[in-house]
């Protein structure tokens, strides 16, 4: 029982939309209209400044993490008891944190792009599949100077670490496959930009110069 209260919470403080709220309060623009338009700390970067953009980024992290956390330092098995599956509570608690930021309840169920998040999750859960994933994104990050392209990289990549780490609990790789998924689908529009050249690389100079 305590796990569908930590739910909703984990769902909860997935929604919170850092970004936009920081960038409110702090600098009086709404991430929503510059960039690339995504309430995510990379936008957060670009359009409010490095600093904001550092926060924002480790405050979608929390997001994931904390509620994560607890649920398996609780080691919380309500759902694991009912189906038999083992670490079920501790995913579905993850996949709630990473669903309230994709599909926030204060901004009308939209949301960001879920790599920081799921991140936050996933460091908990997978942490020797996420510093692979880590690497493959800072390796394309090196090369090409796109965040877009280096978290679709680590996403396709996450789920195959995951089973080749973790084969003996499948529900985490079915996480990795239906968060790659998600994540995917979440950047169309930078797939779109990656193809006809005009996707931004990423530069610590904002354009709203604060
Ligand atoms: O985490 C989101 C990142 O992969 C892309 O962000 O603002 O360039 O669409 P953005």
């Amino acid at each position: 029982m305590r796990v569908i209260i930590l739910m909703v919470i984990s769902y909860l403080l997935g929604s919170i939309p850092n970004a936009l709220w920081i960038g409110k309060v702090f600098c009086g623009i709404d991430v929503r209209e510059h960039g690339s338009k995504n309430t995510g700390s990379t936008n957060a970067a670009r359009v409010l400044g490095p600093k904001w953009g550092l926060l924002t980024l480790v405050l979608d992290i929390l997001k994931g993490f904390v509620p994560t956390l607890i649920a398996v330092s609780l080691k919380m098995d309500f759902f694991q008891n009912l189906t038999n599956i083992k670490n079920i509570d501790f995913v579905l608690v993850g996949i709630c944190a990473i669903l309230g930021h994709i599909f926030s309840i204060f901004l009308k169920f939209k949301g960001g792009k879920a790599v920081a998040t799921t991140l936050g999750v996933f460091v908990i859960l997978v942490p020797k599949a996420i510093l692979f994933s880590a690497i493959i994104f800072f390796i394309v990050f090196a090369i090409f100077r796109y965040v877009s392209l280096s978290s679709i990289c680590a996403a396709i990549l996450l789920p195959i670490f995951i089973f080749l780490m973790y084969r003996d609990i499948l529900i985490y790789t079915f996480l990795g496959i239906l968060i790659a998924i998600l994540i995917i689908l979440k950047h169309r529009s930078n797939i779109e930009r990656l193809k006809n050249g005009t996707e931004s690389k990423f530069s610590l100079k904002n354009k709203k110069g604060k």
